[in-house]
């Protein structure tokens, strides 16, 4: 088995396991205001959207997280089962794994095999797109002809792995080659601490077709490396992994609103504690084109093997999405977009001190 294989195993069990999730949910600083007469028939409330040319049956993706290793693959085709029936969209995890040894490549194929009609993601890091250059990007969209490619972004949790990879540079300038050389769609992908204007821009401007915020709010990868470090008795990770795992990062919150509010802005898939259907109306209303959900997805899965338990997680989740909708009086996810919000507490502080608050009340209605 290789380093990647092995360390890709153990984050897995280790987030199906233990506590993985920062404390604070930046959704709760988030309310819809409801609407007393909604003047909507609740049954015809319809949740598909369009993404990257893409129909989805509810505005939702499972996003990547795993293959690479062999007890992998049946947790790909449980999620991708689930993909497949209900018409959303699923990211497979980092492909590392199945460049370095093509034994792993199966544990992400079976994703197509079950899933031959669902929008599917491919997955490298930055880094190792800077080192297998556009023929990597080319192999692991092959393996499972994806529809789209995504590059994730993970230094927080690369500067506290020991054999992290910290040598950021050259990954924009990587990134714009693939968007130029790759006819396929290119996402790009925080995993856990959120993208800011600055950089949505950046990724813009070097034709990124989507940008995915995975922000802080949700599961953090870096306090993984906690329990990982701890069993390895390494108490530098460990320590690196108390201090920035449970406090770094840009909210999910902040940085849909931040890449919402680039001039002409792309498609944005908001990830990063979606815990349910409010939440994904919350990150709609606040400017995703859909949202994106990791743990919740995992832990079924690992805990049952099973893919109705996964399917109806998504039916909750859009039922719960179908009530908000009514209560704001929206028919569709792009009557979502304009819905009314409030927004409190540390996110619209911190908003304000950014200059996005009021950037955001121009743009939509917000109640301050
Ligand atoms: C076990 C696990 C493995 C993950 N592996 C990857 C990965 O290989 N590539 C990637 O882009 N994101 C990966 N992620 C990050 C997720 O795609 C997502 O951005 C993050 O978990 C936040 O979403 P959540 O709060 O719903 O879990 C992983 C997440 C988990 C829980």
């Amino acid at each position: 088995m290789n380093q990647t294989s092995k360390r890709k195993i153990e984050q897995l069990r280790i987030c199906a396991e233990k506590d993985v999730e920062v404390p604070e949910n930046c959704f709760a600083d988030v309310k819809l205001v409801h609407v007393a007469l909604p003047e909507v028939d609740k049954e015809e409330i319809n949740l598909k959207t369009d993404f990257l040319g893409f129909s989805f049956n509810y505005p939702l993706i499972i996003a990547s997280m795993t293959g690479g290793h062999p007890e992998t693959r049946r947790i790909n085709e449980v999620l991708a089962e689930a993909a497949e029936a209900l018409g959303v969209g699923m990211g497979v995890g980092s492909q590392r794994a199945a460049l370095e040894s093509a034994e792993h490549e199966d544990s992400f194929r079976v994703v197509r095999t079950v899933a031959p009609t669902s929008f599917i993601y491919a997955n490298l890091g930055a880094p190792q797109v800077r080192e297998y250059g556009i023929e990597g990007v080319e192999r692991v969209i092959e393996m499972i002809d994806a529809d789209a490619v995504a590059i994730h972004l993970n230094f927080l949790q690369e500067a506290i792995q020991p054999e992290g990879d910290v040598d950021a540079r050259g990954c924009l300038a990587a990134i714009k080659e693939v968007c130029e050389a790759i006819k396929k769609p290119v996402i790009v992908k925080e995993t856990g601490a959120g993208i800011s204007y600055a950089v949505a821009k950046k990724l813009q401007d070097v034709g990124v077709s989507a940008i995915d915020v995975g922000g802080y709010g949700g599961t953090s990868l870096a306090a993984a490396e906690i329990y990982r470090a701890k069993s390895e008795g390494d108490w530098r990770a460990e320590h690196l992994g108390n201090l920035f795992g449970w406090d770094w990062g840009i909210t999910t919150v902040e940085s849909i609103v931040e890449c919402s509010a680039i001039p002409f802005p792309i498609p944005i898939i908001g990830t990063g504690g979606i815990r349910n259907g409010l939440d994904v109306a919350k990150g709609i209303a606040l400017g995703a084109n859909l949202c994106s959900a990791a743990l919740p997805f995992l832990k079924l899965a690992t805990e049952t093997l099973r893919a109705d338990k996964v399917i109806e997680k998504v039916k909750e989740i859009g039922e719960e999405l179908m009530v908000a909708m009514f209560l704001t009086g929206c028919k569709t996810t792009v009557e979502l977009r304009e819905a009314e919000v409030v927004i409190t507490g540390k996110t619209k502080e911190i908003m304000e001190q950014r200059g996005f608050f009021e950037r955001m009340k121009r743009r939509k209605r917000v109640i301050s």
